[in-house]
């Protein structure tokens, strides 16, 4: 999937640079893999109740890189995500995901409760356009990759959080895609189900070269995950600050390395909150 677009629909005043083109423009970066933001703005609603959400916003994630998107409440993390995912629109700049597949994962599984963990998987394949033939020994594979090889039979209700989450990111590789959005996807989770899917996390983004843009309030997790992590301001979301994590893997997300760039990153944080009044 590709998305790139540009429009004017914004109140000018909200949104210093804002172009008045309507046309989509296809940039140079639709031609590379990875991702690229250009001085995206984004305003819910208009006239006196419109909401500045982000303020010309720059971001790029190289192909495979992994990437930790991290700010306060409120900031835009998940109004990016959506932007990325094309299923919403910037009201100014551009968007680049340089004609790749997309998938997304989100807090919520949001499984179809009346099938089995297969047959949520196999829906995707066959969203995918998936022959008919393949999509059992393929949903079979992909749940050997979450390691739920022994569950594919369970309708969601009889899985555990961990588990409805791992059909979840079958579900999401099932769409085959090269970059992988993810909004605190573990966010639900207790920490020890959670560390388990970092280390799958971690191996199957080896494995499949996957760009990824990872959103969560958890600074550890954003350590222990990305190769970088990029700080938001509070409202609008721009971004602040980012900081290369040289930390080698396997990580574990106690260990002193991780605690220590957290405990930076989160000085930084609460600058900015204090910043903000927040
Ligand atoms: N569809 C929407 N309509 C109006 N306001 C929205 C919408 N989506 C998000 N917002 C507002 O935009 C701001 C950023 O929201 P969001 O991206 O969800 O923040 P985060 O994910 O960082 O917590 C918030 O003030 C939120 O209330
Ligand atoms: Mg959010």
């Amino acid at each position: 999937m590709s998305v790139a677009h540009r429009n004017g629909a914004a109140p000018p005043e909200l949104v210093p640079g804002a172009s008045a083109r309507s046309q989509p423009v296809i940039t140079a970066a639709d031609t590379e893999a990875g991702i690229k933001v250009s001085e995206v703005s984004k305003v819910f609603g208009r006239g006196a109740s419109a909401l500045l959400a982000l303020d010309r916003l720059s971001l790029e994630v190289a192909p495979g890189e992994f990437v930790c998107l991290i700010g306060a409440s409120g900031c835009g993390k998940s109004t990016l995500l959506n932007l990325v995912a094309g299923l919403d629109a910037p009201t100014s700049g551009e968007i680049s995901t340089g004609g790749q597949r997309v998938a997304v994962m989100f807090q919520e599984p949001a499984l179809f409760p009346w099938l089995t963990a297969a047959r949520n998987v196999e829906l995707a394949l066959q969203a995918s356009g998936v022959p008919k033939a393949e999509r059992g020994r393929r949903a079979a594979r992909l749940l050997d990759v979450v390691h739920l090889s022994g569950f594919a039979g369970k309708r969601p209700h009889e899985l555990s959080g961990g588990m409805r989450q791992r059909v979840a990111l079958a579900r999401a590789l099932a769409q085959d895609a090269e970059i992988l959005l993810m909004d605190e996807p573990f966010g639900a989770l207790d920490a020890m189900t959670r560390d388990l899917l970092h280390e799958e996390l971690d191996r199957i983004c080896a494995e499949r070269k996957l760009t990824v843009l990872f959103v969560t309030h958890n600074v550890r997790e954003a350590v222990r995950l990305g190769d970088r992590v990029v700080v938001l301001s509070s409202r609008p979301g721009r971004v602040i600050e980012e900081f290369a994590v040289p930390v080698r893997r396997p990580r574990r997300i106690d260990s002193a390395e991780v605690a220590g760039l957290a405990s930076t990153i989160t000085d930084r944080l609460r600058e900015e909150m204090i910043r903000h009044g927040s």
